[in-house]
């Protein structure tokens, strides 16, 4: 390398101390290559070469540091990861293959066996599936608590009990959980406080910051936000990091290098689209509130929101997502989504499109019948991910629902 080439490299380490989040989502993570590219790289290789036999054997030691497999590390996927923690104002992140490895990852990497979790009993029904289902094989328990009410998470703690786990605001009916008055629960118990802070992203609320001890996030959602891959993350100290890290590098559930860079760019307009999600969102939810037909929206932003106040305190915004119930059951929630047209029928969330599901026959459909209707999701319960088009134009989708109940 040339004098220049090492100044230029320098010219590109950036240090994100300091600087706020919108920044942090377009400059920090970046590594330009020689090659003095302005958007971030993809590394799409398998494998990496080592100058000498010697070499390889020091890097697989663990005396040098450098890549090895894409299996362990990527440069592609290390920026996504810089990124995201630095956003999340955590020591260090870890990617995976979807939010459902990185929840598995954190589980199995940080728990053994005869190990209790306390688990909000409003959390996505894979979650639920993968913590009754799976991790009790492992010999990992889990009781189910009401994410609401502090009081019950303490009372369900075990001497076996070693993780508190929660989504803020829930999935569907966007129930919080007061995370600084958790956290002072989790430290008086010594456990481990983990956050999927799936809906709300970095730019509405950071649970790192307010006592969380670990972040997890589906990057599938918001992160990307335009649907088009899956991925999910995990962040939190450098020791608890090193343990998933660890395990990812060997269990394989890892991110791809592409995946990895959608994220990137996906991040670096997270803070606009999240603010017109909201915008969409509050709109929405208000009208909804007029509309006949409609027996109940669930909303943070709502006044009638039982944790309103909570909300106003712990985010920075009310998300994009909401759910309400109309009036009738399953039919009435069926016909009121086979009648939209504009408005996409799937089970993502986090889209720029306006995204309509059925929680009860879809994402929570695996869920006993009593374990939903304990969760709250009944049969008449619509969820709608608001997007960015013109809310005249979804209002006007809206409309043709309500017509056809
Ligand atoms: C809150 C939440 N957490 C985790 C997941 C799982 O993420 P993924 O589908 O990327 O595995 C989802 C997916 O819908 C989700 O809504």
């Amino acid at each position: 390398m040339s004098i220049s080439d090492y100044e230029r490299q320098e010219r590109i380490q950036f240090d994100p101390e300091g600087y706020e989040l919108s920044t942090l989502a377009v400059r920090s993570g970046q590594h330009r290559s020689l090659e003095g590219e302005h958007s971030d790289p993809i590394y799409p290789t398998s494998s990496y070469v080592f100058s000498s036999a010697r070499e390889a054997a020091a890097r697989f030691g663990g005396d040098e540091k450098g890549n090895i497999y894409s299996r362990f590390t990527n440069p592609t996927v290390q920026f996504f990861e810089e990124r995201i923690a630095a956003m999340e104002g955590g020591e260090r992140a870890v990617a995976t293959a979807s939010g459902m490895a990185a929840i598995l990852s954190t589980c199995l990497s940080l728990m053994q066996n005869g190990d209790h979790v306390v688990c909000s009993r409003s959390v996505f029904g894979s979650t639920v599936s993968l913590f009754e289902k799976y991790l009790s094989r492992t010999g990992i328990s889990t009781t189910f608590v009401d994410p609401t009410n502090i009081a019950s998470w303490e009372e369900a703690i075990q001497p076996e009990t070693k993780m508190l786990f929660l989504e803020t605001p829930s999935n569907p009916l966007a129930e919080l959980t007061d995370v600084e008055a958790l956290s002072v629960v989790a430290k008086k118990h010594d456990l481990l406080l983990v956050v999927d802070n799936c809906f709300c992203t970095p730019v509405l609320q950071q649970p790192l910051k307010q006592g969380a001890d670990i972040v997890i996030h589906s990057a599938t959602k918001y992160l990307d936000g335009q649907g088009r891959c899956v991925g999910g993350v995990v962040v939190g100290n450098d020791k608890h990091m090193e343990e998933v890290f660890g395990f990812i590098r060997t269990g394989g559930a890892c991110l791809s290098p592409f995946n990895a860079w959608v994220f990137l760019k996906g991040l670096e307009t997270l803070k606009l689209r999240m603010d017109a999600h909201c915008k969409n969102a509050m709109e929405m939810a208000r009208w909804l509130e007029q509309q006949d037909g409609i027996e109940r929206v669930f909303y943070s932003g709502l006044e009638s929101h039982a944790q309103h106040d909570l909300a106003k305190r712990q985010q920075t915004g009310f998300g994009g997502v909401l759910s309400f119930e109309v009036k009738g059951g399953q039919e009435a929630a069926w016909k009121f989504i086979d009648a939209t047209q504009m408005i996409s029928i799937t089970g993502n969330l986090g889209d720029v499109k306006t995204t309509i599901t059925h929680p009860a026959t879809t994402t929570h459909g695996r869920m006993t019948p009593e374990a939903r209707a304990e969760a709250g999701v009944h049969d008449n319960l619509i969820r709608l991910s608001v997007g960015i088009e013109d809310i005249n134009d979804i209002k006007a989708d809206m409309l043709l629902g309500l017509a056809a109940i």
